[in-house]
């Protein structure tokens, strides 16, 4: 990691420097660059600041007002500096081998950060709660280096998702990693080549097509200057003029029918070349780990799969216009030069202003196509939530509020659009002017040499001709760099997306095609942010074909540790075992072949019921869907339906009860029939005679298999072999219903709060 500390005498603050987009010309900044007071301070205590490997600003101050303290790391030691009123002094100072662990805590409105040294914890500091990605990240890397040694690598705190991963400078358009300015153009389109590899031929072809119709798109104006000169004029041969006109239709029959070729071609390039792209993307995608859906919203990766990729579809189209444009430009020039060296001087005097307006239009217009593309982003992630959330919408009267903001984006959007759009109709006739006016002068001089006998009528007719070819495409050229832009940034945006990294898989995974179902959790720990564990150091053995029930209050963990078994997400330590394997050896078709999931809140697809039962095995019988619907006692509300087995829900399940939902869910795992069974919370939408059915169904269902069912309802585990309780992320106790209940430890607890509960409902509760 490179260390750079070095002091800037200005005195600016430096982090909301090193954030503003307007300084192109700054070096990537890992190190937020230290305030002179701080750099000051070190050296008075005998310090190099060179060596400084790590530097996080809080926002606070001792006192916990608004204040700047900051943390600094070197390789042997730990400081936090406060600096109030332009001095700074050092509050703390701890050897980095001292230290015993670290952690973060959230705290109403702030956070602190805490060492251990000594068996004795020390703040160090509080920060506002925007902070604290950053401190986390150093109290993790804290604990990995009292754990593993001073080899541990130093990670980089300030680096936040909103930043350039490259320069470190605030991003405005945050769907992309990298800003504009950091864009390797060569890299990407280079990659890009190579992607479209199965298609150089085609492309080739293309290619060769432009040429060829660039070049029959010169003969025209050279036969009218023959038909001027040779057949109209005295002494012509007007024999010739029914050759030249069959000549003139000659060219342009070939010209069209390599456009058309030419077209085809390129639609079929260019859409096959998208929708692999778009089958890459999804391929990738499936294979990505849930964190990544829970960090990126639905619509932004909906934009990159499905926008995105339409859009370079229309840029591959517009490059092979630029393509025939600059062939066009190259050949006429040529062509006039040839002709007439004076004369092709002539048109190339408004060529210059021309391009000189086209290159400061598009370097004014750049921030406002990307402010553009930015409101166009926001607008559609505006809607997409929306529609995922119109019942909360509904339901909570914000119709308004939300119509409110939809409109303000939406005129955000218009009013970026209309300056991209404004400035084009402004700058557009500008230049018609320009071209116009070099007309003009061709017209001057061109007639001048004719009338001087320099050259022939039809030469000027010629020229004149050429001109009006010339000017079309050369301005259309001035489009490219801003085609080009957009072509680059999209196609960064999308390798991005191919360059996540899937959830590792096993190189060779150990095969298990049947399991027995022993569950062992050894030091298992994980947090969804690895330096705020969920779970802590959990460990228990399940044997196969035990159930065990799995209790705690709610944001215990309960979830979260079956969904570490099923590899949703993986241990930050220790490790899950499965028969003995560790899961991270076991492929990923195997554990959830083997594992099956009734999850929390059931998900169904739109699709029938029967569909949605055979969800995991498609080529299920309908006699098996209706075995299984009937042991998850769904069949009766089922065929109580219209459509039977054939009545079609909704996205996400709508048009079902919650209950159902579950039932239907239920029958899904039945008809998996996995080794390990997990149901979270499988029967709490269903009223209890529903409830008793199901889980008459369950107890059937549950024989043989290993299973984890986790439940609030605590009457419902009363035939479990064995509880687990789970009390903030650690296991609090363990044994069968029997036991814990006459250790009167916290199941016992739970159980007598539940039962008061029930008094009071009037309702059972059982144990
Ligand atoms: N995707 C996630 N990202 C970040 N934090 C999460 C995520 N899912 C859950 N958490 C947090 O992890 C903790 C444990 O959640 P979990 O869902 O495992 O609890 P639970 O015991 O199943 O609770 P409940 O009984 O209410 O279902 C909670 O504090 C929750 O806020
Ligand atoms: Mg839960």
């Amino acid at each position: 990691m490179s260390t750079k500390g070095n002091s800037k005498e200005n005195g600016e603050d430096p982090l909301i420097r090193s954030f503003s987009v307007d300084h192109p010309e700054q070096p990537p900044i890992h190190i937020a660059e230290l305030p002179t007071p701080v750099v000051e301070a070190l050296r008075t205590t005998g310090r190099d600041v060179n060596h400084i490997q790590l530097a996080v600003k809080s926002d606070l101050g001792p006192d916990g007002q608004f204040g700047e303290q900051w943390l600094l790391m070197d390789q042997h030691e730990l400081l936090v500096l406060d600096r109030p009123n332009g001095r700074a002094y050092q509050r703390h100072q701890f050897k980095l081998d001292d230290i015993e662990d670290a952690k973060i805590e959230r705290c109403v409105g702030n956070g602190l950060m805490q060492v251990t040294v000594g068996q004795q914890p020390h703040v160090l500091l509080h920060y506002s709660n925007d902070l604290t990605d950053r401190f986390g990240r150093v109290a993790h890397y804290l604990q990995e280096r009292a754990e593993h040694g001073p080899e541990t690598p130093v990670p980089n705190p300030n680096d936040d998702s909103h930043v350039c991963l490259n320069c470190g400078r605030y991003l405005a358009d945050p769907s992309s990693k990298v800003c504009p300015s950091c864009i390797q153009s060569g890299k990407i389109l280079k990659r890009l080549v190579m992607q479209a590899k199965p298609y150089w031929g085609a492309v080739g072809l293309i290619l060769l097509l432009l040429v060829g119709g660039a070049l029959v798109n010169l003969i025209p104006p050279r036969l009218t200057g023959v038909l001027i000169d040779d057949v109209l004029s005295e002494g012509g041969r007007p024999e010739l003029l029914l050759w030249l006109v069959l000549g003139l239709l000659a060219i342009r029959v070939t010209d069209v029918g390599f456009t058309i070729v030419k077209n085809w071609l390129t639609i079929n390039v260019s859409g096959k070349f998208t929708a692999g792209l778009r089958d890459d993307l999804f391929t990738h995608l499936k294979g990505l780990p849930v964190d990544y859906f829970d960090n990126n919203q639905t619509g932004r990766i909906m934009t990159r799969i499905n926008q995105d990729t339409s859009e370079l579809q229309g840029l591959f189209s517009q490059m092979t216009t630029f393509a025939l444009n600059l062939l066009m430009v190259l050949g006429i020039g040529i062509a006039l030069f040839s002709m007439s060296p004076a004369l092709g001087l002539y048109v190339l005097i408004p060529t210059p202003f021309v391009m000189a307006a086209a290159y400061y239009y598009y370097r004014y217009m750049r921030p406002h196509f990307r402010r553009f593309w930015v409101a166009r982003w926001r607008l559609n992630a505006m809607l997409n939530t929306f529609l995922s959330g119109v019942r909360v919408v509904k339901a909570f009267a914000q119709e308004n509020q939300e119509q409110a903001r939809y409109q303000q984006r939406n005129s955000q959007m218009l009013n970026s659009q209309l300056q991209v759009n404004l400035a084009w109709g402004k700058f557009f006739p500008l230049i018609s002017f320009a071209f116009s006016a070099g007309g003009l002068i061709i017209w001057y001089a061109g007639g001048r040499a004719v009338l001087a006998n320099e050259i022939t009528v039809g030469m000027l007719m010629a020229f004149i001709g050429y001109l009006g070819m010339f000017y079309g495409p050369l301005s259309n050229l001035t489009h490219v760099t801003q085609a080009m832009n957009r072509f680059v940034t999209i196609s960064q945006r999308t390798f991005e997306l191919l360059d996540e990294p899937v959830q590792a898989q096993p190189e060779r995974p150990v095969s298990k095609p049947e399991i027995a179902g022993s569950i062992r959790f050894d030091h298992v720990t994980f947090g969804y942010d690895p330096y705020y564990p969920v779970i802590s150091d959990v460990s228990f053995d399940i044997k196969p074909g035990e159930m065990v029930g799995l209790v705690g209050h709610s944001g215990a963990g309960k979830t979260t540790l079956v969904n570490l078994l099923c590899r949703f997400y993986d241990v930050t330590r220790g490790a899950i075992l499965i028969d003995g394997v560790d899961i991270r050896d076991l492929s990923m078709n195997e554990i959830r072949q083997q594992v099956g999931m009734v999850l929390q809140s059931p998900y169904l697809f739109r699709g029938t019921l029967a569909e949605n039962i055979a969800y995991g095995n498609p080529e299920a019988t309908y006699a098996e869907i209706v075995r299984a619907a009937k042991a998850a006692n769904a069949h009766d509300f089922i065929t109580a339906m219209p459509e039977g087995y054939d009545t079609i829900v909704g996205e996400g399940g709508s048009g079902l009860s919650g209950g159902e939902r579950q039932r239907i869910s239920i029958a899904r795992a039945v008809l998996h029939n996995p080794r390990i069974l997990i149901l979270d919370e499988a029967t709490s939408s269903v009223d209890t005679e529903t409830e008793r059915q199901i889980q008459e169904a369950l107890n059937e269902l549950v024989k043989g298999r290993t299973t984890i069912a986790i439940a609030h309802r605590l009457s419902t585990l009363h035939n479990a072999d064995r509880i687990l309780v789970l009390n903030e992320g650690k296991l609090e106790e363990q044994g069968t219903p029997k036991e814990l209940m006459k250790h009167q430890g916290a199941f016992y607890n739970l159980v007598q709060m539940q039962s008061q509960m029930a008094r009071i409902d009037g309702s059972t509760a059982n144990l």
